[in-house]
């Protein structure tokens, strides 16, 4: 794979989303069949976080150690990102250290900048505009389940945040039809859907979740409000009210759709448990995918 960094699955074509898919799926096999791999021995990642997370960073840890090489955690009050000194320092100082650099942000741009600074390969673990990692996992675990992506339609019930935004870039680039449903004003990034569009793909936003749930084969949700939106959450939760997907939303997709959710779950606002713990729900696969599809992107980013 020819790229430095993982920013914006939009930078990646479709061969490079297959690629890191097909090494997440064999690494994901062998971790299965007891095989040990040391393609990072000696190898160093530097994991910046300015918000919490017990996924991507337990998965990028744990990911770092199975492939022989560790990693280290700066969280919120280490480096004071943006605080203590400028993102440009920081960056160019932290590639004299490390192999990689993972970064969860407020900003986009400071990822962006992370990534125009440093000489070592840099991942987007989050901002408040993408979600790359998540949206990897989450194909990796439509591929598994449906055996297929090219040709289904995946319905994203809930806030057109980051999480939607890099699904969206992620389903056109491999031929998956995305439709929202969310409350006026809570509409995708109008550049991000124009993008898709004019990249072939099919997005639909639409205000009424029974419609996009219809002969869905995947019903996607997220939280309401995402971290740094926490004094939105209670105008959020009245603009989303009749937004949940439970049983009844669930029976308008296909009889085998698959039920997504990225976690953490706000349950009987996004997601009601019963729907969570539904025949359909794979949630916990997708959680445990973010494992396999992150050693995906760290072997052909920094092998
Ligand atoms: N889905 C996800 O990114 O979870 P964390 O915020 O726990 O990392
Ligand atoms: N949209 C959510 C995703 C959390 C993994 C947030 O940004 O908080």
């Amino acid at each position: 794979m020819k790229i430095k960094d993982v920013i914006s699955l939009a930078d990646l074509s479709t061969e490079s989303i297959y690629e890191i898919l097909e090494t997440a799926r064999n690494i994901k096999l062998e971790l299965r069949a007891g095989i040990k791999h040391s393609t990072l021995a000696g190898k160093t990642l530097g994991m910046i976080f300015q918000k919490p997370s017990l996924r991507t960073r337990v998965s990028f840890e744990v990911g770092m150690t199975q492939l022989g090489g560790t990693s280290i955690y700066l969280g919120p009050d280490d480096i004071k990102l943006g605080k203590r000194e400028t993102t440009e320092d920081i960056a160019i100082v932290l590639a004299r250290y490390v192999d990689g650099i993972m970064a969860r942000v407020f900003d986009h741009q400071t990822v962006v900048e992370l990534a125009q600074h440093a000489t070592v390969p840099v991942i987007n673990g989050l901002s408040d505009l993408l979600h790359p990692c998540q949206a990897l996992g989450d194909l990796l675990t439509i591929w598994e389940k449906q055996r297929r992506l090219e040709g289904l339609t995946l319905a994203f019930i809930g806030d057109g945040n980051n999480v939607a935004h890099s699904l969206i870039n992620g389903c056109v680039k491999l031929g998956i039809a995305f439709r929202i449903a969310c409350p006026r004003g809570c509409e995708p990034d109008e550049e991000i859907v124009a993008a898709a569009r004019n990249g072939g793909g099919i997005i639909e936003i639409v205000h009424n979740p029974q419609q996009a749930a219809t002969d869905a084969d995947i019903l996607y949700t997220d939280v309401w409000a995402s971290m740094g939106q926490e004094a939105q959450a209670t105008e959020k939760r009245a603009a989303f009210d009749g937004f949940t997907i439970d049983d009844d939303l669930i029976a308008l997709a296909k009889p085998n759709a698959l039920i997504l959710h990225c976690l953490p779950a706000h349950y009987g606002e996004e997601i009601t448990y019963s729907a969570s713990r539904s025949i359909g729900s794979v949630i916990f696969d997708q959680a445990e995918n973010r494992l396999h599809a992150q050693k995906g992107v760290l072997t052909l980013l920094m092998s």
